[in-house]
């Protein structure tokens, strides 16, 4: 049978690959330190699953609107007002299962085959597969190590034309734990302005940042009306299961994102929308921990890899990632990582997992305990001095 040649341009994510492969691992009986995987390994806070069985036993169990059940939307716009510091209410507020999602009919809603996509390079692999998807050419925005996996003023200004329909940004970054500075975002702005393109900004570490305050390109005068700032539940309140995300879009592209939502999903689970409100509204003695735990195990991780001959890292500014430069091993990312999974029981990415610029490092998710991450790269180490004999 045919396929459409759309889905053929589509293209999957390593972190998932190696997770299937870790399965098949650790059913054969082998001890795996999971290093790969970008979500939490805390428990959702007990009093957001409490509201969402709440909502279950008050028969909060079937079709919501498309857009998000309305407290939940106008809980996101207050959250997002004032972490943002703009003037938005809940009509510019749409929910759907998750930020990918939101990623892609964004897209669909911005993109026409042909145009042109900036994407982060290295960069969450989503933004080019689905440009791809769309027939749409995704162009690399190169985030460079020397610049703090930022991008390079004058590089991104060869990069932009009028064919640009859109540019994502994704600060605090996975995978490469970098941030944006104002300045930055003031740059992709004004050159928003004069070609004319969206922005979409996946926000979805806002919280997760640890030296310098959130900035978000929506705080610019006049970005909101180009602007797509999305953010979730996730990350932040350890909720990757509920499929929970935001985006604040202007009112008439909230009309189009609903029209999606209608077509495909219909609404996002109306029992697990209480947990938004109770995440964002509840207490957040659960997050403030959660970072107390990233905070340790950044130093952890960061001083370990800088210890091993051949590794450098810098200090990842947000997410939980770290993304060491491995060039002066002589290995390649692929084959540094497939040794540490099969050799050594140490599951980690590839950095071309994220793109051609990904070449020369890996990607260690640190959500896993500081035992863990020491073993982990005790491990490493043991491997490249062997690798070196
Ligand atoms: C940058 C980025 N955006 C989006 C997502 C997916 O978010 P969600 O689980 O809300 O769909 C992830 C998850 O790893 C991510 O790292």
């Amino acid at each position: 049978m045919q396929f459409s040649d759309a889905m053929g341009r589509m293209s999957g994510e390593g972190a998932f690959e190696v997770l299937a492969k870790c399965k098949q691992m650790e059913a054969e009986g082998r001890k795996i330190i999971h290093l790969q995987i970008g979500e939490p390994d805390f428990d959702t806070p007990k009093n957001i699953c409490e509201a969402a069985i709440k909502a279950i036993n008050s028969g909060n169990t079937h079709y919501s609107s498309s857009g998000g059940i309305f407290e939940a939307r106008k809980t996101a716009a207050e959250y997002m007002a004032q972490t943002r510091n703009i003037d938005i209410g809940p009509e510019h507020v749409i929910i759907m299962p998750g930020v990918k999602p939101l990623i892609f009919t964004a897209m669909m809603a911005t993109v026409n085959p042909g145009d042109e996509v900036i994407v982060p390079n290295p960069g969450y692999p989503t933004y080019e597969s689905v440009s791809n998807f769309i027939g749409a050419k995704p162009v690399p925005m190169h985030l460079r190590e020397e610049k703090d996996f930022r991008f390079i003023t004058d590089e991104l200004k060869e990069l932009v034309n009028h064919k640009t329909s859109l540019l994502v940004i994704n600060s605090p970054q996975n995978p490469t734990g970098g941030v944006l500075t104002k300045e930055d975002l003031q740059t992709i702005y004004e050159l928003a302005e004069e070609y004319d393109f969206w922005i979409l900004s996946d926000e979805i570490y806002s919280k997760i940042i640890y030296d310098a305050p959130f900035e978000s390109i929506g705080s610019i005068p006049g970005a909101l009306k180009r602007s797509i700032l999305i953010d979730g539940m996730s990350k932040t309140y350890a909720m990757t299961g509920w499929r929970l995300g935001f985006a604040v879009v202007p009112e008439d592209m909230a009309e189009r994102l609903i029209m999606f939502a209608i077509n495909n999903f219909s609404c996002t689970n109306t029992f697990a929308q209480a947990g938004i409100v109770e995440g964002l509204t509840g207490p957040q003695d659960d997050v403030d921990k959660m970072m107390a735990q990233f905070r340790r195990r950044r130093e952890a991780i960061v001083n370990g890899l800088n210890a091993i001959e051949g590794v450098s890292c810098l200090m990842p500014q947000g997410a939980f990632y770290a993304f060491p430069n491995i060039t002066e091993t002589g290995l390649s990312s692929q084959i540094l990582a497939d040794k540490l999974l099969d050799e050594c029981g140490v599951a980690c990415l590839a950095g071309t997992c994220f793109g051609e610029y990904g070449e020369g490092y890996l990607r260690f998710s640190y959500a896993n305990s500081v035992e863990n991450i020491q073993e982990a790269l005790r491990l490493m180490d043991e491997l490249l001095v062997k690798e070196r004999a």
